[in-house]
C-alpha cells in the first residue's frame, strides 16, 4: 500500500516523542535497540576512534528525541549543537540534558558504548553522559528542507555533521534528498566531514498508530546524491536488515552508513 508523503505539519501536529522512543529505543520494547543500534553505533564507534574526524563544532541535524548518536562523537569534539525540526523532540533533548527524572533512558546504549570502548564500568557511563551534558551547548530547530536549515540562525561552519534515520523523513523524491544534502554541505567547513546513517527501500514507518512516509531510497540513488551534491565519498557500509518486527511498524530491507567529505576548494 502507497503511504501518502507526511508533511511538515503532520510531523508538527502528530509526532510523538513517547509513543517514537517507545516503539523504537526502549530498552525492553523498542524495536530498533537491536540491529539498527548496534550497526549505528559500532560505525560511530570505529569512525571517531580512529582519529580521522575530530575538531571544534559538531552538528547533530535532525536527532529526533535522541542522543545515542553522540556517544562516541562527543569525546572528538569541543563544542555541539543538536537540532531537530520539531519542538516536542527538542523538549526531550532539553530533558535529557538537564538530567530531568521523567527524560528518556539512554542507560543501555550508553553502556553498549562504553563496552566497545572496554570500560563499561558504571563510573565510565556516568563520565560519558556528563561529557555529552557539558560539551552540547546549543539545542536549535532545524529544516532539512530550507536553503539555510538553521535559519534565521547563522551557524559558524562544523567539522563535522551527523545525522540518523532523518533525511528521508522530510524528502518528498531523490531530487529533495540531494538538495538536502547540498543545504547540509553549506553548514560544513571545506574538507569537513558528513556521516550519515539511515534506512534503504523503506517507504513507511509507524508511530503507535500512526504511519509516517519515507523516501525509499536505493543504495545507488544515494550514492549518486552525495556525489550529485559535491561529495567526495570516503566510505559506504550496508547491512541487511534481517529483524522481523512482531508487526508491520517498518519495512526496510537493510540500513546504510556513508562517511563524506566535503572538498577543500
Ligand atoms: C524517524 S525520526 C528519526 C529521529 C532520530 N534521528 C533517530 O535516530 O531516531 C525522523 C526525524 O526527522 C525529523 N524531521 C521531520 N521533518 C524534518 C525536516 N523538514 N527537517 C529536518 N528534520 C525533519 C523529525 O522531527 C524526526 O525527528
Amino acid at each position: 500500500m502507497e503511504t501518502p508523503y507526511t508533511s511538515s505539519q503532520t510531523y508538527i501536529d502528530e509526532f510523538d516523542p513517547v509513543d517514537y522512543y517507545r516503539t523504537y529505543y526502549h530498552p525492553e520494547e523498542g524495536a530498533m535497540t537491536g540491529e539498527w543500534l548496534h550497526f549505528a553505533l559500532r560505525n560511530f564507534h570505529e569512525i571517531f576512534t580512529s582519529g580521522g574526524v575530530k575538531g571544534d563544532l559538531l552538528i547533530d541535524f535532525g536527532a529526533g528525541p535522541a542522543i545515542y548518536q553522540l556517544l562516541s562523537a562527543c569525546k572528538n569534539f569541543n563544542n555541539i549543537i543538536t537540532s531537530d525540526f520539531l519542538e516536542q523532540n527538542r523538549i526531550e533533548l532539553q530533558k535529557w540534558l538537564r538530567n530531568d527524572p521523567d527524560a528518556f533512558d539512554w542507560t543501555p546504549m550508553v553502556k553498549f558504548v562504553c563496552e566497545l570502548e572496554g570500560n563499561s564500568d558504571d563510573e565510565s557511563c556516568k563520565r560519558r553522559i556528563e561529557k555529552i551534558r557539558r560539551t552540547v551547548t546549543k539545542v536549535l530547530k532545524c529544516d532539512a528542507l530550507k536553503k539555510n536549515p538553521f535559519d534565521p540562525v547563522e551557524m559558524p561552519q562544523a567539522d563535522c555533521l551527523i545525522s540518523c534515520l532523518c533525511l528521508e523523513a522530510p524528502c518528498k523524491d531523490v531530487e529533495s534528498f540531494t538538495n538536502a544534502l547540498r543545504n547540509l554541505k553549506a553548514l560544513i567547513k571545506p574538507g569537513g566531514h558528513i556521516i550519515i546513517q539511515s534506512a534503504l527501500n523503506c517507504s513507511y514507518y509507524y508511530i503507535g498508530k500512526k504511519r509516517f512516509s519515507c523516501l525509499r531510497i536505493t543504495k545507488e540513488e544515494m550514492e549518486a546524491s552525495f556525489k550529485e551534491a559535491g561529495f567526495e565519498i570516503l566510505k559506504v557500509k550496508i547491512i541487511a536488515c534481517t529483524e522481523n518486527p512482531k508487526t508491520d511498524i517498518y519495512n526496510q530491507d537493510s540500513y546504510y552508513f556513508v562517511h563524506a567529505r566535503k572538498p577543500c576548494s
